[in-house]
């Protein structure tokens, strides 16, 4: 029988870039889906202004988390790192074929980071987070008058004799009709993206939870509890072992 050994694997940063970004999204995704059906819900103007602020002041939580989580790939722990994320670099598709070749086989094959299918979906998951926060900080700025881009749309929008700095959300007497018509063309295409990044960062939710269960199931290491205490307990050599662990 094989022996069980523990493994240092998330660091800090990256346990608490996960849980705060766990909690981020599902405030963006409850108030995402309630200002989707603002108007189902009968929500007054004051209503959808209020329910907007929140989503963005949630917003800015999760894009300074996840702007900590890319700086942090370049500095932090071997696992938190790009070469440990990213699907690519030497011997990567070589690791991929084996493990999808063990995995057919029923041949355990463990690791201390992420498996190679795993990479993709980090990948894709970290992808679609950034896209969501990109286009969430235009949309703050187009619909809020918010940082960052919020000074310089009231500006562009903001009807002769008006302040833009006092400029409200909503109150359209107070813009000049002809700059705020192309102001929510150049919004047409974040808005675009943001509504469809939200469609599909749920799917790619679903597939990561599905995967780490299965896997847990399948080849232990409790990856589930890892990402709380950082420890791995695997029974195998890691096929991702480096001479420091
Ligand atoms: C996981 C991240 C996020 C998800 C899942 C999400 C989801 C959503 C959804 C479903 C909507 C409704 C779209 C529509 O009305 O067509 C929305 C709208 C909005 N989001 Fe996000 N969002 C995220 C991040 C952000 C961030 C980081 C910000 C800004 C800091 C932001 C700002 C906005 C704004 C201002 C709107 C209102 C757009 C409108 O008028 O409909 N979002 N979001």
């Amino acid at each position: 029988m094989n022996s069980f050994k523990a493994y240092r694997v998330w660091d800090a940063s990256t346990r608490w870039f996960h849980w705060i970004n766990v909690l981020c999204v599902l405030g963006l995704v409850a108030a995402g889906v309630a200002i989707l059906n603002d108007d189902a819900l009968g929500l007054s103007t004051q209503g959808k202004i209020l329910l907007k602020t929140v989503h963005v002041l949630i917003g800015y939580v999760f894009a300074v988390n996840l702007l900590w989580r890319l700086i942090w790939a370049f500095v932090g722990g071997p696992y938190a790192r790009w070469r440990a994320i990213l699907p690519g670099g030497r011997g990567y598709l070589g690791e991929l074929r084996a493990y999808i070749a063990d995995a057919k086989a029923g041949r355990l094959r463990q690791y201390l980071g992420h498996n190679p299918l795993g990479r993709i979906a980090v990948t894709a998951l970290l992808l679609m987070l950034l896209s969501q926060a990109v286009t969430g900080l235009v949309l703050a700025g187009t619909d809020l008058f918010y940082p960052p881009v919020g000074s310089w749309i009231a500006g562009w929008v903001a009807a002769p004799g008006f302040d833009p700095a006092t400029l409200q959300p909503y109150a359209k007497s107070t813009y000049d009709a002809a700059a705020y018509a192309d102001m929510r063309s150049f919004r047409k295409p974040f808005i675009e993206v943001h509504e469809i990044g939200f469609y599909l960062l749920l799917g790619l939710i679903l597939i990561h939870i599905l995967a780490v269960v299965i896997t847990e199931l399948r080849e232990g290491g409790n990856l589930i509890s890892a990402m709380f205490t950082g420890r791995k307990i695997l029974d195998q050599e890691p096929a991702d072992k480096t001479s420091t662990d």
